[in-house]
C-alpha cells in the first residue's frame, strides 16, 4: 500500500513501468487505482465502477464502434481507452470518465496525474487528503466522479 505523500501526491512508479498502451494497478491508501498510458499521456482512475462498485480496472480494456454518417460504414476507435466493467459490462472512457452510451451521468473517479523527473505521481483527491489528515472523512467516492 502506498501511503507516503508529498504535497498530496503519491509516487506510483517510473514512466518505463507503464509504456504507451500499458497500465498498472496500484494500491493507494485503502483503495486501488488503475494508471494508464495512452499514447504517452497518463490517466488514473479508482478501481470502483460508478454503477454498483465493481472492480472496473480489472475488466476488459478495449475500444468501441464509432458513430458514422454513412450507412454500412463500420469504424473501430478509441482502442485501449475504454474500460468495460466485469460486473454488468458498462463501458467508460478513461480520458473523460463518462459512460460510452451517454445516458447516465455517473463517471469514473479520476485522479490528476503528473510526471516529474520520469516519475509518475497520482494526486490524491480532496476527500482522501482530508482523511489522511485525520478529519475522518471517507475515501470512497460518491460514484458520480465529481471532484470534491
Ligand atoms: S458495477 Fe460496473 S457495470 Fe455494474
Amino acid at each position: 500500500m502506498v501511503t507516503d505523500t508529498v504535497d498530496g501526491r503519491i509516487d506510483v512508479g517510473h514512466v518505463r513501468d507503464i509504456p504507451p498502451g500499458g497500465d498498472l494497478l496500484v494500491r493507494v491508501l485503502d483503495t486501488e487505482v488503475g494508471v494508464y498510458n495512452l499514447d504517452g499521456e497518463f490517466y488514473a482512475v479508482r478501481n470502483y465502477c460508478p454503477h454498483r462498485g465493481g472492480p472496473i480496472c480489472r475488466g476488459v480494456r478495449t475500444g468501441t464502434m464509432m458513430p458514422s454518417d454513412e450507412v454500412g460504414r463500420l469504424e473501430w476507435g478509441l482502442e485501449g481507452r475504454v474500460l468495460r466493467c466485469p460486473w454488468h459490462r458498462w463501458e467508460f472512457d478513461i480520458v473523460t470518465g463518462h459512460t460510452l452510451f451517454g445516458i447516465d451521468k455517473r463517471r469514473l473517479i479520476r485522479y490528476e496525474v503528473s510526471v516529474e523527473n520520469e516519475r509518475i505521481y497520482i494526486h490524491l483527491r480532496p476527500e482522501e487528503l482530508r482523511r489522511l489528515n485525520g478529519s475522518g472523512d471517507e475515501a470512497k467516492g460518491d460514484g458520480n466522479g465529481h471532484d470534491g
